[in-house]
């Protein structure tokens, strides 16, 4: 059996002189044995069960009690930290969409696509590979013929059916060694096929407003075509009738891949 402890005797010895269940006289002398086999009889003169019970319970009251005394200090932290108050709970919610809202006010609004960036962007991506960004061509060391200084309106003095149609199906859908463009042009008509190298149609890649857009780049901006307002604002009408306009913020650049 294993030892107990003297102060564990002490203790439970005090016990019993605090319910009245043994004469303090040091002695030891139980009035209720230790074994707690005890009957009603032997503790007649002592307190009721009734007592016993509720000095039980006192005590019970009184360790709960000092168990909250000692709680650890984590615990009183949280109890006694300040909390977040209930009205910080719709801040919270709508500080997203605020910021949202106040990075999209901030950003500047996308440039307007018009037939002229879009025509530029579209040249860069289909077509300055094999005519050069100035439109130079072979002049410059590109497959493609010169787009640049006037010659593109040589061939094409009109911006019509004729450039839209060799621009839609290129050198094979004219026809290899057919004319194409002005047939009375300085230097005589071109003739497909006739450079070596044939241009490839985009009708399958771009967009009808596409293909106008960028037949309007390489006539206005590489080969500087002099127009009035007026015939400005007529292709301006041209192209938007053709759907140009709708995209936003500067996609025209990927159209056909
Ligand atoms: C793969 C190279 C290549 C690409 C890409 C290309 N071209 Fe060409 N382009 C040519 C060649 C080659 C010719 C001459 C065709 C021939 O000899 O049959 C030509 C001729 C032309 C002509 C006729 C010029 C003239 O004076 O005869 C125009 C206009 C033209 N290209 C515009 C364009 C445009 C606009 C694009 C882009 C949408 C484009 N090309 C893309 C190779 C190309």
């Amino acid at each position: 059996m294993t030892e107990v402890p003297e102060y564990l005797f002490e203790r439970s010895r005090q016990r019993r002189i605090a319910l009245g269940l043994l004469e303090d006289d040091g002695s030891g002398a139980a009035v209720a044995s230790d074994s707690g086999d005890s009957d009603g009889g032997q503790i007649s003169s002592g307190p009721s069960s009734a007592d016993v019970i509720a000095a039980a319970k006192a005590d019970a009251k009184l360790e709960q009690v000092t168990d909250i005394d000692i709680e650890p200090q984590w615990v009183t932290a949280a109890r006694t930290r300040t909390k977040i108050p209930m009205w910080v709970l719709p801040i919270m919610f709508f500080l997203p969409l605020w910021g949202f809202v106040y990075v999209k006010m901030t950003e500047p609004p996308p440039e307007p696509v018009t037939a002229m960036t879009e025509g530029a962007a579209t040249y860069a991506a289909q077509c300055a590979s094999c005519h050069g960004g100035d439109g130079a061509g072979s002049e410059g060391g590109g497959v493609g013929r010169p787009l640049y200084n006037g010659e593109v309106l040589l061939t094409f003095p009109k911006l019509d059916a004729d450039m839209i149609l060799w621009l839609t199906v290129g050198s094979e859908g004219i026809g290899i060694g057919n004319p194409y463009g002005a047939t009375d042009r300085p230097g005589g008509a071109h003739i497909s096929g006739e450079t070596g190298a044939n241009m490839p149609g985009f009708g399958g890649t771009l967009s009808e407003y596409k293909i106008y857009s960028v037949a309007r780049y390489i006539r206005e901006v590489l080969s500087a075509e002099s127009l009035s307002d007026e015939e400005i604002a007529v292709r301006d009408a041209e192209w938007e009738e053709l759907g140009g306009g709708k995209d936003v913020g500067g996609h025209g650049g990927h159209g056909g891949h």
